[in-house]
Parts: C-alpha cells; structure tokens; sequence
C-alpha cells in the first residue's frame, strides 16, 4: 500500500501568548499543497522496519513515523513492539522548514496502520494529539483554522486555488527555536512591530517571522523577493525556514521560481490542494 504525506504553509500565524503547558496559543490558518512524501506499506515478517533514500533523514525510533506505528500497534490490542511491516518513505518535503513533513508523515502513518490493524477513529486522534501539534492538522486536510496548540480545528471555506512557490534557504530552523526566539524578542515589547501587526487586515501575519529573520535576514530578503516578483502574498511557512509566494498564474510563479533560485536558494513550483483533494489523495 502507499499513502501520499502532504505539506502544509501556514497562511497565517498568530501567537496570543504562552499556555500553562509550556506549548504557545495559536491562532493559524493551514493550507494543504500538492507537495508530499510517499509511504510504502509491506508486509514483511519480523521487527517493524523503516527504510529511507534520504541519508538526513532519521529512520530510527526518533522518527514520528516509528512512534506513530507504536501508538498504533498499541490501541489495536497488542504487546511488545510492532513487527510484521515495513515502511518506506520517498523524502521530497525539505525538512526542518515549517512545511509539516514529520507530522505530515506520522498522520500517514496511523491513517494506514489503523485501517491495516483495525483501530477506530478515537484511538488515531488521541495518537494524533500526542505525537505533536501539528499532527492532527494531516488527519483533515485543506484550509483549516487551528486554536490552542494549533491542534483545535476548524474547517474553513476553500480559498481560491494558487501556485505556491516555495523558496528554500540553505539552512533550516528547528520549531523549538523559533518559539524561543519569538519569546526572547518581546514583540510586546517594540510598540512598532505590535501596531504595524495589529493594523494588518486579513489572514496574512506569521508572528514568527521578525524574530526568526532577526536570526536570518536571509529569510527577509527572500520574503521581500518574492513580494517584487508580484506575489499576492509572500510570507515565512510555520517556524521556518520556507518561504512561499502565492500567485494566481502559473506562468507568473514558474518566472518569480526561477528569478529567485540561486546557489544557496533552491525553489519550487506547487499548487495548494483543497480538502476534498486532500482526502482523495491522502487515501490512496
Ligand atoms: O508539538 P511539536 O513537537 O511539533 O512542537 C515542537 C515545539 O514547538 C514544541 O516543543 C514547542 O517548543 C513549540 N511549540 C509551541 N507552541 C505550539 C506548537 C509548538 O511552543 N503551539
């Protein structure tokens, strides 16, 4: 069996403050692209095995996808650890770029091994919620609002279709990081950058990224790029270090793509995905 892992950008990121979990409060908008790994499901007898092209990537008990296959080898009623499969993933989401590849991954994997070892839908949620925030964002899919830790979701209204471009420093940013940035920045602090936030309409504001662009204005002059370029919006995705630019056209996005790749810089061209796609192609 294989399972498609799609990408997430985040149209928008507000963080309203610190919880009593340590986690922060969030108010974001997810969007779905067409971007995904792919996970090939084998039965193969003896230890669970999972198997990677991509040297960087951990195939071990760090991985998500391993613990997701614990989780689950666990809710359908079995001991030990789980055995008798082997997964195998087609690495294409850059990791450590706020595009939710690991989450993507782990939320493909209890999709796949619930409905292999028969475990009902409550059982994958709550596995869901506890392998990370973000997880339960890939169980839906599409244009979602998410609350709290990101983990409470609203299901929105598609947006219009658009091409994304994603622009990709070479360099990455751990999520944890860049929470402890924007906690160090005190952008309660710098009236400025609070009122220039305040005064924004519309979905478009990731809080994220002064404070991780005050670490790598690199991450700033690609934003400011893709924005001459003609993008309708060009924002930072998630914690970094991605960057994406929306364009009605394809053509439009396919020159912003190649006029913003450059030896450091690697650029793609995707599209957004709505979400009854997304649960098409997720299942298959
Ligand atoms: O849940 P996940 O493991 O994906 O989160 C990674 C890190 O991001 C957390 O350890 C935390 O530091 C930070 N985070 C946060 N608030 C959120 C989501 C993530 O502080 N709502």
């Amino acid at each position: 069996m294989r399972v498609r892992a799609f990408a997430k950008i985040n149209l928008s990121l507000r963080v309203l403050g610190m919880r009593a979990d340590g986690y922060h409060e969030l108010r974001t908008i997810f969007q779905s692209i067409a971007l995904h790994d792919t996970l090939t499901i084998r039965a193969s007898r003896g230890p669970f095995r999972l198997t990677c092209g991509d040297p960087a990537c951990p195939a071990d008990e760090t991985n998500l996808i391993w613990r997701a296959a614990a989780r689950m080898w666990t809710a359908a009623g079995r001991r030990g650890a789980p055995r008798d499969v082997s997964i195998d993933l087609e690495k294409r989401i850059p990791m450590q770029a706020g595009l939710g590849g690991g989450s993507s991954n782990a939320a493909a994997a209890l999709r796949a091994l619930a409905r292999r070892w028969r475990v009902g839908e409550a059982p994958v949620r709550a596995a869901a919620r506890a392998l990370g925030a973000d997880v339960p964002y890939f169980l839906e899919g599409g244009t979602v609002l998410g609350l709290e830790r990101g983990d409470r979701l609203f299901p929105l209204i598609d947006p219009p279709a658009a091409w994304v471009v994603l622009v990709l420093p070479g360099f990455g940013v751990s999520t944890k990081d860049a929470f402890g940035w924007f906690d160090r920045f005190g952008v309660a602090a710098d009236p400025r950058v609070r009122r220039e936030a305040d005064t924004q309409v519309g979905p478009y504001i990731n809080d994220l990224e002064a404070p991780v662009v005050a670490r790598h204005p690199e991450i700033g002059r690609i934003i400011s790029a893709l924005s001459r370029q003609g993008a309708s919006q060009a924002s930072m995705s998630g914690s970094g270090s991605a960057v994406f630019g929306l364009f009605p056209l394809r053509r439009d996005a396919d020159r912003a793509a190649k006029a913003l790749a450059s030896a450091s810089r690697r650029t793609l061209v995707t599209k957004t995905l709505n979400r009854q796609k997304y649960q098409t192609l997720a299942a298959t």
